[in-house]
């Protein structure tokens, strides 16, 4: 007898049950206990002034003859709006550490050259910065989320940001928006109080940070009278006390607490391993270890329960992915890596976790939109390659603003050595009278059959379905070979009566819509 696997659930009333046939995988959908929405900005990005990302990536200036649209890479602009991307978070990461806006406004020729002290110790000549940032939200139709610098900057500072982007009024900061071009106040969402506040962000204790943490979230709401969501740095991965620490001394005094995770495949961090050259055991480690956002999120969570039982305070995990060492001949402080099939099922397992987590998860963004750790977008001089990991982004944006449907989940397990993990994954939604199912096979060696019991669905047709998956778990898209990995239509379903039998062929996660 094979061993299953049971994941549970779920729903507020308690458990309700498989139906009665052989089969191994099932997934019973409860659609009497949907009641929460998720968030479309778990599908959120992050652009840091880290390598390539901004400069190349997404920044190439109007005098580039790479096509842009104002000095935006239009390629990169066309993909990442096919995404629907609903935020997107800047200056960084440790870069917002040592940021000073002030030095990226008014006539390009005049702004000062930086170092980017933490990413590389380059020059930029800071022709991107807050109307580019701000203007390309608005392209993109992405609400900006601005990270402030508490590590080396200073509350007057933040005030002062605050008061160029977001005021109308007659005041010097507002005017000297004006000068610089730009008539009408941004619509900013989110304002970051501090980044990694633990690490490269100031390197200090959660009981200093709690009070740095409400003097500035203070004057944030001073001087941005509610405007937005003040989201107070939260933990490195586990660290349960920080939580603890923060939300008992500060709940109060923020919007949204964040996490920061990343998947390293080895579990060390001085020797991470490649982005493409690995077989099944870093394959299956890298898998288990990005399932381990599930336990960090229930974690986290319960530790805010204590000082916030009614989740008045969402979490944003406003960090996350894999981080694997650098591409070959790459520069290292750029943390430029290749993408794989593996990654997609990386992204795609960890939103079924923030499905799950739909009552406080509310925001998540990837590290990062391009050329950075786990991006959704590769370039190289006029050429830009999707990846695996955008082609998840893609197929899973039908879950955006949806109502999660809580689902029980019985899957045989995917063994490797004396390790095992549940060897299918899903999650599902429902919207404007549709019900979407993604469903992900971990196991690289035997395809898997899923029975998706739909009963209380009201479904009568499969309207979309797509498949991705590759040749190997470590296939990649190159310049050269673009479209290794992409999805295509997806036939190996049915769906009879109230049950939909799906075949996943391996490392596949296929997503289907039915009304
Ligand atoms: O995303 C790369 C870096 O990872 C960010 O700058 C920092 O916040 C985190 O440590």
């Amino acid at each position: 007898m094979k061993l299953k696997r049971l994941i549970f659930v779920i729903s507020a009333i308690g458990l309700f049950t498989f139906s009665q046939t052989n089969a191994q995988n099932k997934m019973n959908l409860d659609f009497a206990h949907a009641d929460q929405t998720i968030n479309k900005n778990i599908y959120g990005h992050f652009a840091e002034h880290l390598g390539r990302c901004i400069y190349d990536g997404i920044w190439v200036g109007p005098d580039s003859e790479i096509p842009n649209i104002n000095g935006y890479r239009k390629d990169i602009v066309d993909a990442l709006k096919e995404l629907n991307i609903p935020v997107l978070r800047w200056p960084g990461g440790c870069f917002a550490d040592t940021y000073h806006w002030k030095d990226g406004v008014g006539p390009v020729e005049e702004r000062a050259n930086i170092k980017n002290y933490f990413w590389g110790g380059v020059i930029e000549d800071n022709s991107f910065g807050t109307h580019e940032f701000l203007n390309l939200c608005e392209l993109l139709g992405a609400d900006p989320y601005i990270s402030a610098n508490v590590g080396s900057g200073s509350v007057e500072e933040m005030v002062d940001w605050i008061e160029y982007m977001t005021s109308d009024e007659d005041i010097p900061m507002a005017n000297w928006r004006r000068e610089n071009g730009r008539e009408e106040p941004w619509d900013v969402k989110f304002l970051g109080i501090g980044n990694e506040s633990w690490g490269c962000g100031g390197d200090m204790r959660p009981e200093y940070y709690s009070d740095l943490l409400r003097q500035y979230s203070l004057y944030a709401r001073v001087y941005g009278e509610g405007k937005f969501q003040r989201v107070g740095c939260g933990a490195n991965g586990s660290d349960y006390h920080w939580t603890d620490i923060v939300m008992g001394r500060a709940a109060r005094h923020m919007d949204a607490l964040s996490v920061h995770y990343y998947t390293i495949a080895t579990g060390d961090w001085g020797n991470k391993s490649s982005a493409t050259d690995f077989g099944e055991e870093l394959y299956f480690s890298a898998l288990q270890n990005a399932g381990h956002m599930d336990e960090l999120i229930s974690k986290h969570s319960a530790m805010m329960d204590k000082h916030d039982p009614h989740k008045r305070v969402p979490l944003f995990v406003d960090e996350w992915g894999i981080w694997t060492d650098p591409e070959p001949g790459s520069t290292p402080g750029f943390l430029y890596q290749q993408n794989s099939m593996r990654d997609a099922l990386i992204a795609a397992t960890t939103f079924d976790i923030f499905h799950k987590h739909a009552d406080r998860v509310k925001m998540a963004n990837i590290a990062q939109a391009v050329n950075v750790l786990q991006a959704m977008i590769l370039t190289e001089d006029d050429k830009m390659v999707l990846t695996p990991t955008y082609h998840i982004f893609n197929m899973y944006k039908v879950h955006q603003d949806a109502t999660y449907i809580p689902v029980l989940l019985q899957s045989e397990d995917y063994k490797y050595g004396e390790e095992s993990i549940p060897a299918i994954s899903g999650t599902a939604s429902k919207k404007d009278g549709k019900v979407n199912i993604s469903l992900s096979n971990l196991n690289p060696n035997e395809k898997k059959t899923v029975e998706v019991d739909v009963e209380g669905g009201n479904l009568s047709s499969v309207i979309n379905a797509s498949l991705l998956t590759a040749p190997k778990i470590n296939s990649v898209n190159t310049f050269d070979n673009p479209e290794v990995v992409k999805p295509v239509e997806f036939s190996d379903y049915k769906l009879k009566k109230e049950t939909l039998t799906v075949t996943l062929p391996p490392h596949s996660v296929v997503t289907l819509q039915l009304q």
